[in-house]
């Protein structure tokens, strides 16, 4: 093929991913506020197990939140709603991320637990569908990742904002390889979905007594969309005067993240995609790695919670799933109890946690038989619960 054919080639298809973005802003310009869980008569919590040991994990997270909305459940206020069909085995065969009618189930709910689910990659036996988390993201407009990491005592108690659905990760699937010695893959932010984001760390930040919110980009270099990034960071902060605001680099950020004197002084950090889903798995490490931390992703109409895990299909493969930890999960599951209006039962949860993981630890899960179930582990947190 010519040079100019192939330039004319990429042109068109960068043109395609033109259109797709700016009808995503103008999706974005016409979308209202986040539901208000107290005015709907019945809350739907739609359970997606997943791949490998998704299933078993959510399962006992499942039985956890069953047990504290018990009351709920019986008054008819709140519906669980079993999901089946986010594995690899269905989306490989309808060559889906989603399965457009797993895709109708999601939205028939109001928030999701969802296990992890297999992300395939060069030399998998799988087609190369995209990942089902990516694209839950951007199908149920998931902006906000929420990722909390709390280590009372060394002082850490951090709360995440990263960006969800734009930069790096918008079109992350998308590059275009203009000719066979030349990839080019495309990172995007918009207005909206900045200002969206940005809104809801500092509006965090202020219903929580928080006092200094901090943003992570790497404008020097990447001018244009990191640089649009801080200016709108630092244009909105103006409208919260008790906040202070100030930003980092994710190079020297990762490195402070490290630094045992300054890391405490780091409250809510707000952050693009790519950077965001870096620096959450080296916080995740300092609090017991990524198997410890519960995952929320907001949207204005749905919210999806998730462990950061994988599927871990080898434990499966092992005949091991029933000893995986859920812990990371139920984390999540906390992580919704709050957000849909219960954060009294969410802390309870957490204080069981504390206890069953840290304080008195009767059980230890090994993720082979030398420990506990996962079943044994979520009695175990029951229990706890019944004597708070
Ligand atoms: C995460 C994960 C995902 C991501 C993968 C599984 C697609 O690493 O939730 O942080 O990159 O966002
Ligand atoms: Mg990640």
């Amino acid at each position: 093929m010519m040079r100019t054919e192939q330039i004319e080639m990429a042109k068109e298809k960068f043109g395609q991913l033109l259109e797709e973005q700016l009808k995503r802003v103008e999706v974005m310009k016409a979308q209202g506020d986040f539901v208000d869980y107290k005015s709907l008569d019945q809350i739907i919590i739609g359970v997606c197990g997943g791949d490998g040991i998704g299933p078993a994990i959510t399962g006992q997270a499942k039985r956890v939140l069953e047990y504290l909305l018990n009351d709920e459940v019986k008054s008819g206020k709140v519906a669980f709603k079993d999901i089946e069909g986010l594995t690899i085995e269905r989306r490989a065969e309808e060559k889906a991320a989603i399965p457009p009618a797993v895709l109708e189930e999601l939205k028939e709910c109001h928030v999701i637990l969802k296990g992890p689910t297999t992300t395939p990659r060069k030399g998998d036996p799988w087609p190369n569908v995209e990942s089902a988390n990516v694209a839950m993201r951007k199908e149920l407009d998931l902006f906000a990742n929420v990722r909390p990491v709390r280590i009372p005592e060394q002082g850490i108690d951090w709360t995440f904002y990263r960006e969800n659905t734009e930069g790096a990760y918008a079109v992350g699937s998308k590059g275009v390889n203009v000719t066979e010695d030349l990839g080019v893959d495309f990172t995007v932010v918009t207005s909206q979905g900045t200002e969206r984001i940005i809104r809801a760390a500092f509006e965090y930040a202020k219903a929580n007594g928080k006092t200094r919110v901090t943003a992570v980009t790497k404008a020097n270099i990447i001018k244009t969309t990191d640089g649009k990034f801080l200016d709108i960071f630092y244009k909105m902060a103006k409208e919260y005067p008790g906040i202070a605001a100030d930003d980092w680099y994710i190079d020297i950020m990762t490195a402070k993240l490290v630094d045992e004197k300054r890391r405490k002084d780091f409250q809510v950090l707000v952050l693009p995609n790519l950077y965001g889903d870096i620096l959450t798995d080296e916080a995740a490490e300092f609090q017991g790695g990524v198997g410890t931390a519960g995952s929320a992703n907001i949207g204005k109409r749905y919210a999806m919670f998730e462990a950061i895990h994988g599927s871990a299909p080898r434990m499966v493969d092992e005949g091991r799933d029933q000893y995986a930890d859920p812990s990371s999960i139920i984390r999540a599951g906390a992580m919704l109890l709050g957000h849909i209006g219960h954060q009294d039962k969410a802390d309870k949860l957490y204080r069981a946690l504390d206890i069953c993981t840290v304080t008195e630890k009767k059980l230890v899960l090994t993720g082979r038989d030398t420990g506990a179930t996962g079943a044994e582990f979520a009695d175990y947190l029951m229990e706890t619960i019944e004597k708070l």
